[in-house]
């Protein structure tokens, strides 16, 4: 009932995932391969410092940018994996997830009118974002013939005078693949040339398997006008925590820290304590959770394609993003039907956008026994058909 309710909350759609997921709850037995968070609980030593943190009565407000000493650790952190240095006091904060980060960019950055690209398929999140600031998205959409890179000439024919910032997410949710050097450079050449802004949603980076992940910060000039956000929920299995970071211009950051200092205050104590631990001690356990999502990725792909079922193997994230087209089910039919018939829940493609269609997003970030059971389970499925 649109009583009370501001346009611009009317006019946002429920997450189409959520909707999926009330189903999914309701059916007994379900195996799901939907969802976008780490199995693993957050590493002891890492939860340990943040119930030290309560005992020890760290649980007032810290300063609006964060712990000075986490913020330390986070330049620290970007400037050992980008080469590129950030200002803890000035160009850095610790937010309440990428979530909020992105959000704190947007309302920093954006104009009624003002068109933002994204990307598609993509996180569900942004073009709902874009609007709540009252930005116009623009899709630029990605295919799975051309290994859903970014054309170069579709994204130049995206840019008019409105565009203000592009928004890019690599390692990518939905689809796992990472970006190359060479995109990320000719990406960087038509934001120079329009003077946009890029807001760089590195969530996944410390998810990067075989290639190395490359930032682009690091290409000469974007420091300059890119806003990077990263946080702990997918690296450090740390979702519940909610805690993320962005770096940047110190222009745009002191307005980004302004918005933040009458919405959110600051970014939950304990969980900054708790990071502190994760980013001075907790490499080896990124690391131990990235081979077990290594060997999960190798079956999980391995099998779709056995079914019949394209499916590159991922070169980052942990999502699988097959292609269903052979089942001739539209995505959203292949979802519902295999959740009815076999009890798997995975999500549709087209909830990422238009071109997400012919797809479907499984989540590995789940036990080897259910990735196991779950593929029984969809083989049997597409044998029904
Ligand atoms: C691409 C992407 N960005 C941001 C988020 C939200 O992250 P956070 O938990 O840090 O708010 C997610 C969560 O699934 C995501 O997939």
């Amino acid at each position: 009932m649109k009583k009370y309710i501001s346009d611009i909350a009317d006019s946002i759609p429920p997450s189409g995932i959520r909707k999926f997921f009330e189903i999914v709850h309701s059916t007994p037995g379900c195996i799901s391969l939907g969802v976008g968070e780490p199995d693993f609980v957050t590493p002891w030593k890492i939860s340990d410092q943040g119930i030290y943190a309560i005992k020890d009565g760290y649980t007032h407000y810290t300063s609006n940018r964060g712990l000075p000493k986490l913020c330390r650790l986070i330049s620290e952190n970007i400037q050992s994996s980008s080469g590129i240095s950030y200002n803890p006091e000035k160009e850095i904060i610790v937010t309440v997830g990428v979530s909020q980060a992105l959000d704190l960019a947007l309302r920093a950055l954006i104009n009624p009118g003002d068109e933002v690209i994204i990307i598609e398929p993509c996180y569900v999140s942004y073009a709902s974002n874009i609007s709540l600031v009252y930005g116009t998205t623009v899709r630029v959409p990605v295919f799975k013939d051309e290994g859903f890179q970014i054309n170069i000439e579709r994204l130049k024919k995206a840019v008019t005078s409105k565009t203000k910032a592009v928004i890019l997410n690599y390692p990518s949710n939905p689809t796992g693949i990472n970006i190359s050097p060479e995109i990320l450079k000719e990406i960087s050449e038509i934001a120079v040339s329009n003077d946009l802004v890029i807001l760089s949603d590195e969530i996944y980076s410390s998810i990067s398997y075989e290639e190395v992940h490359h930032s682009i910060i690091s290409i000469p000039g974007m420091k300059e006008r890119t806003v990077y956000l990263n946080g702990f929920s997918k690296s450090h299995a740390m979702t519940g925590w909610r805690l993320g970071y962005t770096a940047g211009p110190e222009n745009i950051i002191s307005a980004m820290l302004k918005i933040h200092q009458y919405t959110a205050l600051c970014a939950p104590s304990i969980a900054q304590y708790a990071a502190i631990e994760a980013l001075e001690n907790g490499d080896r356990d990124v690391d131990k959770m990235k081979a077990e999502y290594t060997g999960r990725r190798n079956f999980i792909a391995a099998r779709f394609n056995e079914i019949g079922l394209p499916c590159p193997v991922p070169s980052g994230a942990f999502y699988v993003f097959p292609d269903i087209t052979p089942t001739g089910l539209t995505s959203e039919e292949f979802a519902l039907k295999l959740l009815e018939k076999q009890t798997v829940a995975v999500v549709p493609g087209n909830v990422f956008g238009e071109c997400g269609e012919g797809h479907v997003r499984c989540s590995y970030a789940t036990s080897i026994e259910n990735i196991k059971e779950a593929m029984i389970r969809i083989e049997n499925f597409t044998k029904s058909l």
